[in-house]
């Protein structure tokens, strides 16, 4: 028997949750999304965070910049929304232009408002066992929905496929710390299905469909964190559901798994930086 994993309810309970929770306070968070340039995939996903945080009454404020903006300009607004009290997160949606270092802007993020985990001083702490101000987004969704599932972590096999900041290195993290044995495969591990084929629970976070039918071990715990439109505009994740789904014991569609969590994620994150802001 085959369990499907639901980001969708799980993220409405959580959001029902917060809602109570900031109705209790005179003040309300304020959430500062910047946005540079006209990637779809991007306007899409801030759209999405600006509706739900609004929903929870959280303020939301979209900045956007045509593409050509400076490194100067974006590091001036970052500075000036650091300062200002009213502002208690911070997200810069990625991926940014070329032109422009994430990394100088990302490091230019105060900590306490760094809403996505990305600064070093969030990722350091990570890495170190030290409590963060926030967890990365994807990778906190991701334990959560295991929790929620009763899924056993400690001991077992995790292998996940994609090493970026954004997912794949944060996850390995919150794993590790979690008593997972854990695996990173990414673009140029060999014999990849024979990794996978090893993994209790299987995390796939590439962008392409990539994992196929035997490449899973029997009964494994199946998330796919990659979300595309195929050649026929429909929505897919990395995972061809239809021939693993019968293989795992609990697997993530797409949409409607990893997904909502981010979101939800995001939203309990501004929540916390604004009570810790308080
Ligand atoms: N782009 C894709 N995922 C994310 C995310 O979690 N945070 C930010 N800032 N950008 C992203």
């Amino acid at each position: 028997m085959t369990t499907i994993l639901d980001g969708k309810s799980l993220r409405d309970k959580i959001l029902s949750e917060l809602k109570t929770k900031l109705e209790k306070y005179d003040k309300k968070p304020t959430l500062v999304v910047i946005l540079v340039g006209e990637n779809p995939a991007s306007k899409i996903y801030v759209n999405n965070k600006k509706k739900t945080a609004e929903s929870l009454g959280i303020n939301s404020i979209v900045i956007n910049y045509p593409s050509d903006v400076s490194e100067s300009e974006l590091l001036n607004k970052i500075e000036e929304l650091n300062t200002n009290p009213e502002v208690t997160a911070i997200l810069v949606q990625l991926p940014l232009p070329k032109h422009i270092n994430k990394f100088n802007i990302i490091n230019a993020i105060t900590p306490s408002k760094d809403v996505d985990g990305f600064t070093p001083e969030n990722a350091g702490k990570l890495f170190i066992g030290e409590t963060p101000y926030a967890y990365p987004c994807t990778p906190k969704g991701i334990i959560k929905l295991l929790e929620e599932y009763n899924i056993e972590i400690s001991g077992k096999h995790a292998v996940i496929v994609g090493r970026s900041n954004i997912v794949g290195k944060p996850l390995s993290q919150m794993l590790l710390d979690k008593n997972a044995t854990v695996t990173i495969c990414h673009s140029h591990t060999e014999n990849l299905s024979e990794i996978t084929k090893t993994a209790d629970i299987l995390i796939s976070a590439v962008g392409g469909k990539i994992i196929l039918e035997n490449m899973i071990k029997n009964n494994a715990v199946v998330i796919d964190v990659g979300i595309f439109k195929d050649e026929n505009g429909k929505t897919r994740g990395d995972v061809d559901f239809e021939a693993v789904a019968s293989q795992a014991s609990y697997i993530s569609p797409v949409p409607g798994g990893v997904g909502p969590m981010t979101i939800a994620m995001l939203m309990s994150n501004t929540v916390e930086l604004f009570e810790k802001s308080m």
